[in-house]
């Protein structure tokens, strides 16, 4: 069944290519103070076909479209079809319940599978994937999302998101309208639209449906202030790629002194710290992992909390220094070459 859609108005990259990408590193809102609500759960309703789920005591945020999305999920960028479903399988059974995926992740498959293996409620789940430009275009888009529907094994997508501000992004976000209305998504969202102002405003200021979200970049080192502010304005969620600064900071951010203190003080690695900094801020984050001990060790973050002053020394890390350093229009290249498999 299709979920119903009540509400109206209001980057096809892989891991792996950024990494390849010399370009791509030198060395490598608050928004809608999250209304808090206990949204995991133990599978309930499916007994017997439900994994071993526990509960976590994840947070929702409240979108300008009035769903609730839990705050803190897992990101599946660079994964293969296998890794992914065992990361998402993994990630289930220690009570997550939001999954960042993306048709340029080419692992849609193996959430898929996961979802499916899980027994866990559909309805319980939060499922985020992104449509690349190559997939942009009024027409063609829809189609794009059937397909995506059928690889996630799922009638609905929670949150969809235009993957980049690259090509026919209107066309494709009349496509996106037109898959909310007829319940084949819930909410939609842009990613990477911190580029250029023009485009930002393009969807924000035109379309029929407002973007509940808004995906980029921001970890300590880059708390992105300016463009937080713009979407604080326009109610839209910010949500964090590169939480923890990607595989390709080779754990800078772990090696802060700064953080290194407020871990130790409170007994806490250094990438929880970081992620639960991410959740006090009230963005939304989805840190990928792979390695399971990461997995469990990235939700073990809501049994403590960050003092006003360990924010604030948080905060003092800023300096917008991005890990993600290609240019806007080498980008643009790849992602546009880039041929996807179904
Ligand atoms: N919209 C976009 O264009 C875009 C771009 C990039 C990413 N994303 C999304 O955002 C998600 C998060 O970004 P990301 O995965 O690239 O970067 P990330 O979450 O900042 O970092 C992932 C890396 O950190 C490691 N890691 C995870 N937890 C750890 C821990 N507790 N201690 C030490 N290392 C840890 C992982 O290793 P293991 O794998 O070994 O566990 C992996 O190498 C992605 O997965 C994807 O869903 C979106």
């Amino acid at each position: 069944m299709k979920h119903e859609n009540k509400q109206s108005k209001t980057g096809a990259m892989g891991r792996r290519d950024f990494l390849k990408s010399g370009a791509m590193l030198g060395a490598a809102l608050p928004l809608l103070a999250g209304t808090l609500s206990a949204c995991a759960s133990g599978g309930r309703g499916n007994a017997g076909k439900v994994l071993n789920a526990q509960v976590a005591n994840v947070p929702s945020i409240k979108l300008n479209n009035g769903l609730e999305m839990p705050q803190f999920g897992i990101g599946t960028y660079s994964m293969s079809n296998e890794e992914c479903k065992q990361a998402c399988l993994e990630a289930l059974r220690n009570g997550y319940r939001h999954v960042d995926c993306a048709y340029s992740y080419q692992n849609e498959r193996g959430l898929g599978e996961a979802i499916k293996e899980s027994g866990i409620p559909r309805e319980e789940l939060w499922i985020t994937s992104k449509i690349p430009p190559t997939e942009y275009g009024e027409g063609k888009t829809l189609i794009a999302i059937d397909k995506m529907l059928k690889r996630l094994q799922v009638d609905y997508i929670d949150l969809l998101y235009e993957h980049w501000p690259i090509g026919d992004f209107v066309g494709a976000w009349k496509d996106m309208e037109k898959a909310f209305t007829a319940g084949k998504v819930r909410a939609l969202g842009i990613s990477n639209f911190d580029f250029i102002e023009e485009d930002f405003h393009a969807v924000i200021d035109s379309m029929k449906i407002k973007p509940v979200a808004l995906q980029i970049e921001c970890h300590p080192y880059a708390q992105r202030l300016e463009i937080r502010k713009k979407a604080k304005s326009h109610n839209i969620a910010v949500e964090c790629w590169f939480p923890l600064g990607g595989a390709v900071s080779q754990g800078a951010l772990f090696k802060d002194p700064v953080i290194k203190r407020i871990s130790a003080a409170h007994q806490k690695t250094p990438a929880q710290i970081i992620l639960r900094w991410h959740i006090q801020e009230g963005f939304s984050v989805i840190p990928g992992a792979t390695n399971p001990n990461h997995i469990k060790e990235n939700i073990g973050i809501f049994d403590f909390a960050l003092s006003d002053s360990d924010m604030a020394a948080m905060r003092s890390l800023n300096k917008e220094k991005r890990f993600f350093t290609m240019p806007f229009e080498e980008v643009k290249k790849m992602i546009l070459s880039r041929v996807l498999k179904d």
